[in-house]
């Protein structure tokens, strides 16, 4: 992890939200982890199919705009470097079957009220927005994946790390029946590194330090929200 600047202050609001996010202090139950895969699913293609697409479009440097193009395909249309050919939303589905949902369980989920609210608050945050203050809301989530943020297993491994640890002994799963988490500890390594780069150079270019520490925190404020809210319909599930 570079420390420099901009990134040093960017790696400090990640690190703030991986210590308080409850979702990541909180233990995981079995209603938290089947309402993770019901709105996650929905989470996924909302956002690589309509949120990221907004800021490749309103991104005018070609090279950037077809890599963010290129790692929403890998999201929901084939993930051949680390999915073996399967978008990302069907490998969370594969996992919901081992957690004790039914397929069409799954892909009968509506998002959560605060799942929509979290889209339009995304909406607000990735449109009408400078390219560059979306790509941070592009690359900053799955920055969390990247070890080094938070504590104990979480900084060690990342949030999947975590997540794969936790799943793994709530569920007696074997880190083969856990590839979606295991593929995202390698998939958004790759995909970060490359934003949190490409956000450091175009900040510096077009002076837009506060700009986009900004729009990380605001964007890591409604990632803690979609979570929350995840926990508290998980919890009423039991
Ligand atoms: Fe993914």
């Amino acid at each position: 992890m570079t420390a420099t600047g901009v990134v040093k202050r960017l790696d400090e609001v990640v690190d703030d939200f991986a210590r308080r996010a409850r979702f990541f202090r909180e233990p995981m139950t079995p209603g938290r982890a089947r309402t993770f895969v019901r709105q996650h699913r929905l989470n996924t293609r909302q956002r690589n199919s309509v949120l990221k697409l907004r800021v490749a479009t309103n991104c005018p440097i070609w090279d950037l705009r077809v890599r963010i193009i290129a790692a929403c395909a890998e999201e929901v249309i084939a993930d051949h470097a680390h999915g073996g050919g399967r978008p990302h939303w069907q490998i969370l589905e594969e996992l919901g079957t081992r957690i004790g949902l039914g397929l069409d369980e799954i892909r009968a989920a509506e998002p959560l009220p605060s799942t929509l609210m979290c889209w339009h608050a995304w909406d607000g945050l990735m449109s009408n927005r400078h390219w560059l203050e979306g790509l941070v809301a592009n690359t900053c989530a799955e920055r969390a994946n990247v070890p080094g943020y938070g504590t104990g297993i979480m900084k060690k491994h990342g949030w999947f790390g975590l997540e794969r640890e936790r799943w793994g002994k709530l569920f007696g799963l074997s880190n083969g029946e856990l590839q979606f988490f295991g593929l995202h500890e390698k998939a958004d390594i790759e995909h970060s590194d490359a934003g949190w780069r490409a956000v450091e150079r175009f900040a510096r270019e077009l002076r837009m330090e506060d700009a986009v520490v900004a729009a990380c925190e605001r964007n890591l404020q409604v990632w803690e929200m979609y979570l929350n809210g995840i926990g508290e319909a998980g919890d009423r599930l039991g």
